[in-house]
């Protein structure tokens, strides 16, 4: 599947956000080297540190089927931001675990403003689990 297939479904996926209290949806759609689009959106709560990214659901959801990182080609992030949606801190360090250094992480915003950059350079010195050792 081409890229810009991909942000259309991360497109789609941002309508299913619940944002009652930031009013600031965001779609991802993460894609499997067999071609499967894993999507999420963020989703939010009364109790605000509960809310939950919409990469972070795209990629969980995708773990629980089974995926694992050297399965994933790329992640989108799209949100209505001027500049392409950039993923916050708490999933950069979720991806440096869950992905691969070298997977594709494209943000884009609703103008296809698109940016792709790799895993390994989102978060340099990351957290990892050689450091529990
Ligand atoms: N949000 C995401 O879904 N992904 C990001 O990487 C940035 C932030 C969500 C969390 C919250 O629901 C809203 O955007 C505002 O921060």
């Amino acid at each position: 599947m081409d890229y810009q297939k991909l942000i259309e479904l991360a497109k789609d996926a941002r309508k299913l956000a619940y944002t009652p209290y930031s009013h600031f949806p965001v779609g991802a759609a993460l894609l499997t080297k067999d071609d499967k689009v894993y999507v999420g959106a963020n989703i939010e709560n009364a109790s605000y540190p509960l809310c939950m990214c919409a990469e972070r659901n795209a990629i969980y959801r995708s773990y629980l089927d089974g995926v694992r990182k050297d399965d994933i080609v790329a992640i989108v992030i799209v949100a209505d931001t001027p500049n392409p949606c950039s993923p916050c801190g708490a999933c950069r360090q979720v991806m440096s675990e869950l992905l691969n250094k070298d997977t594709d992480v494209i943000m884009t915003n609703l103008n296809d403003n698109t940016q792709i950059v790799k895993v390994k350079d989102i978060l340099p010195f990351a957290f990892s689990e050689e450091d529990l050792k």
